[in-house]
């Protein structure tokens, strides 16, 4: 059994929230090349923004301490750079002082499945910035549950009986397990509210594998603060029963609005962009998605194809950016900018709080302290 794990952290941004600086990437490569062979079976340092993940194949599990540990220490050494080079946010999403059994709630992001690879394997993985993890949801529901999406859903016998999709209520900590198509309408009512609801995992009936996993945590929930967006990553398997490449990539087609732009706190739309490209600087954005491809093989993860850098994206860019002059237009008006429960999260709440003594009830139920009615204008001509 094999394990892909992608794990993620921002520890620091060149320039402001914008991009990794090539130096920590290189710290990155270098101490993934020395496990390679033993810890990990193989692994590369990718980037979206100011994201550093690391891609690893492993025989050890998801969930596993030695693998999570490797990754909270490479972090440790890309935040030393960022603070030698006085980096923006240097070790911005590492929330603990120090590592104890897994990643989970300590800053990082991590998606993992477990394989049984296959003749041929290619998995998609996908990198984001400036946004939130539920931003995984309808391309997710688009390529596991939309027939006009993914005609394989209705063509090919290994699809047709449909997928298992785990939700994760951010808020409780509970989850889900839908099972589509027939509790399609379910999915949708939980998943439509992605700042809460989140599609963790997607399961193949057929199969019986994981066919795609998401990276959930939300950091404002885990610090309780502001503490920047949670930039999520996301594993989708395809082919053979799975869902095409191209019906993995069709969802991005659409440039859809997601939360997360300048300060965390704003809509605007999703643009995919060659790996070259994902280095969102105006409003920092718009959000940017990235897709490597790989052709996994006897654990090897192989030359990385950059599945964006196609024209067949431009439409989709161009759009991005006329949507993205739509929002801006709003200024500090929502939609634009996120309601208030997600505000809750940012430093707004401290500035709000400066008036809390100066609001006054005017209600039937006011006090008299209510100021007096202004005296009626004086009649033209009286006197
Ligand atoms: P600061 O400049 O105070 O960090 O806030 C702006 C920002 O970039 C939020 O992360
Ligand atoms: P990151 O979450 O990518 O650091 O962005 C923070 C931000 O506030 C950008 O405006
Ligand atoms: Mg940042
Ligand atoms: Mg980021």
């Amino acid at each position: 059994m094999l394990t892909l794990s992608i794990i993620k952290a921002d520890t620091g941004g060149w320039v402001g929230h914008s991009s990794v600086h090539p130096r920590m990437t290189e710290v990155a490569q270098r101490a993934v090349d020395s496990a390679r062979g033993d810890l990990l079976v193989d692994g590369q340092v990718a980037s979206c923004g100011d994201d550093l993940a690391l891609v690893m194949t492993h025989e050890r599990g998801c969930d596993t301490e030695a693998v999570h540990r490797f990754a909270w220490d490479v972090f440790q050494q890309t935040t030393g750079v960022a603070r030698d080079l006085g980096l923006y946010g240097a070790g911005q999403d590492l929330l603990s002082d120090a590592f104890s059994g897994n990643l989970r709630g300590m800053g990082p992001g991590y998606a993992e499945l477990d394989l049984t690879e296959r003749p041929s394997e290619p998995v998609l993985v996908f990198l984001a910035d400036k946004t939130e993890p539920g931003a995984w949801n309808l391309p997710l529901y688009k390529m596991f549950a939309d027939p006009f999406n993914t005609p394989g859903l209705i063509i090919d016998p290994h699809m047709h009986d449909g997928f298992l999709f785990e939700v994760y209520d951010l808020f409780e900590e509970r989850r889900l397990v839908l099972d589509l198509p027939s509790e399609l309408y379910d999915l949708l009512l939980f998943i439509g509210a992605p700042a809460r609801y989140v599609v963790h995992r997607v399961v193949s009936k057929t199969l019986g594998e994981t066919a795609a996993a998401t990276s959930t945590q939300r950091l404002s929930l885990i610090a309780g603060r502001y503490v920047g967006k949670d930039d999520p990553v996301m594993a989708v398997r395809c082919q053979s029963g799975l869902p095409a490449v191209g019906e993995a990539l069709e969802p991005f087609s659409f440039p859809y609005a997601v939360a997360g732009a300048m300060r965390g706190s704003h809509h605007a739309p999703m643009m995919p962009v060659a790996a070259a490209d994902a280095h969102p600087t105006r409003f920092d954005g718009p959000p940017r998605v990235v897709c490597l491809g790989y052709q996994v093989h006897d654990g090897q993860l192989g030359m990385p194809r950059d599945m964006f850098a196609d024209p067949s994206f431009d439409r989709a860019r161009a759009r991005a950016n006329e949507v993205m002059d739509y929002f801006r237009a709003h200024g500090p008006f929502e939609p634009h900018r996120l309601p208030l429960d997600d505000m809750e999260y940012t430093t707004m709440p401290a500035v709000a709080a400066r008036l809390t003594d100066r609001w006054e009830p005017f209600g039937p139920e006011a006090p008299a302290t209510v100021p007096a009615p202004l005296p009626a204008p004086a009649t033209a001509g009286a006197g």
